[in-house]
């Protein structure tokens, strides 16, 4: 593809082979659920691969429903969710899943469960010490309790702890801890909980030289989910594990110079567009090639800057690269989650770039439009009530 923007390739047939090779380490007694902020361009593609798809905001949700996931599909997850959205979603959207993430949740799917008299299935959330879900406690008196709540279908527990963990020990310190919680409110309350919902964080690497066992780290957390004393149904969510390796972003060189002995080379995209988890000031060596160079040998190092007027908009330092040309093309590989949100879109008001999708039988299709973002910078009289 030529353009003369920078632009984002996401693969489906990618996706799909990723998901089945996770299924394949895991084996067919573990559910997987897509969150969806990793990359809401491969939804639509990821509906018949997964049994469910974690949703986070509103936008997240009209993103869903306008794909056609269908509600029993979608937890409904985050940290706030907006008491208006929940209630048109109680209306509307019958069979969807809720996270317990407050007191004050609760009780707002406690009373919109019983004003429309629907039976909502929720999951109650754990906290990880963070602003997130509620403590055990809340969890033991929400449960102890439950015969009070007669429309809420309480599933079971959802846990996540943080993203790219590669420490098996911390995983299985993690179902341990989950499988005694379990335990313990079918001991006290005679609760058996149908579900636990596990934020695995499986890691990716990004960058050049690191290394990962991926098999043994899936199949050792396997492992651990067989050691479990409670079996219930159990749910992985997963976002940059599925979602990373079917992106890549393009970006051409623009620029090439030599400042005080250094090599520098200035692309159209930046830092707003790509952001890799760990970067930082281009420390790291992103996976990337030159496209059409991909086994010439390198010649010189260079320090790969965005567009941005801003000293910290550096993709990448001292990357050896082959003979190089202003109008070439930078591949970086792996950007399929995260990568193109987590930027800063609007600062310098700069383009938001292009999105193609590579279908299964191999078409790329312009999914999104380039488009431009000073008309969002820009003051308007009109809103003013003046
Ligand atoms: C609740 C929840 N589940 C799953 C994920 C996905 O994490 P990851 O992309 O590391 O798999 C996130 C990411 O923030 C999350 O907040």
């Amino acid at each position: 593809m030529k353009t003369d923007t920078a632009y984002y390739v996401f693969d489906l047939g990618r996706v799909r082979e990723r998901v089945a090779y996770l299924r394949r380490l895991l084996g067919t007694e573990v559910s997987l659920a897509y969150a969806v902020k990793a990359n809401t361009f491969i939804i639509e593609g990821m509906i018949p691969y997964v049994e469910r798809l974690e949703v986070c905001s509103p936008g997240e949700a009209a993103i869903c429903e306008r794909l056609g996931v269908p509600p029993e599909k979608m937890v409904i997850s985050g940290v706030y969710k907006t008491p208006s959205f929940i209630e048109r979603s109680v209306i509307s959207a019958p069979g969807r899943i809720y996270t317990v993430e407050s007191l004050t949740q609760f009780d707002l799917l406690r009373a919109l469960s019983e004003k429309y008299q629907k039976r909502l299935p929720v999951l109650l959330r754990l906290t990880n010490d963070s602003q997130f879900g509620i403590n055990e406690e809340d969890i033991r008196s929400i449960i102890a309790d439950r015969a009070e709540y007669p429309y809420l279908n309480i599933l079971g527990i959802q846990f996540f702890s943080g993203t790219q963990k590669t420490s098996l020990k911390k995983l299985a310190r993690e179902i341990r801890h989950l499988d005694e919680l379990l335990v313990s409110l079918e001991e006290e309350y005679g609760y058996r909980a149908e579900e636990l919902e596990y934020g695995t964080g499986f890691p990716v690497s990004y960058y050049d030289g690191e290394s990962l066992d991926e098999e043994a780290l899936i199949t050792g957390f396997r492992e651990v989910l067989q050691g479990m004393t409670r079996r219930p149904k159990i749910t992985l969510e997963l976002g940059r594990s599925i979602a990373a390796c079917c992106g890549k972003y393009y970006t051409h060189v623009v620029d090439k110079k030599r400042n005080k002995g250094q090599n520098y080379l200035l692309v159209d995209g930046g830092m707003h567009q790509l952001v890799y988890f760990g970067q930082y000031m281009g420390m790291k060596h992103p996976i990337l090639s030159v496209c059409g160079k991909e086994t010439e040998p390198s010649t010189d190092s260079w320090n790969i800057c965005g567009s941005l007027c801003s000293m910290n908009d550096i993709l990448a330092k001292q990357v050896p690269l082959p003979e190089i040309h202003i109008g070439d093309t930078l591949c970086f590989e792996n950007a399929g989650a995260y990568c193109m949100t987590e930027g800063m879109a609007l600062f310098l008001s700069r383009e938001i770039p292009a999105v193609y999708l590579v279908t299964e039988d191999g078409k790329h299709v312009l999914v999104r439009r380039p488009f431009e973002t000073a008309d969002l910078n820009t003051p308007r009289e009109e809103y003013s009530e003046r």
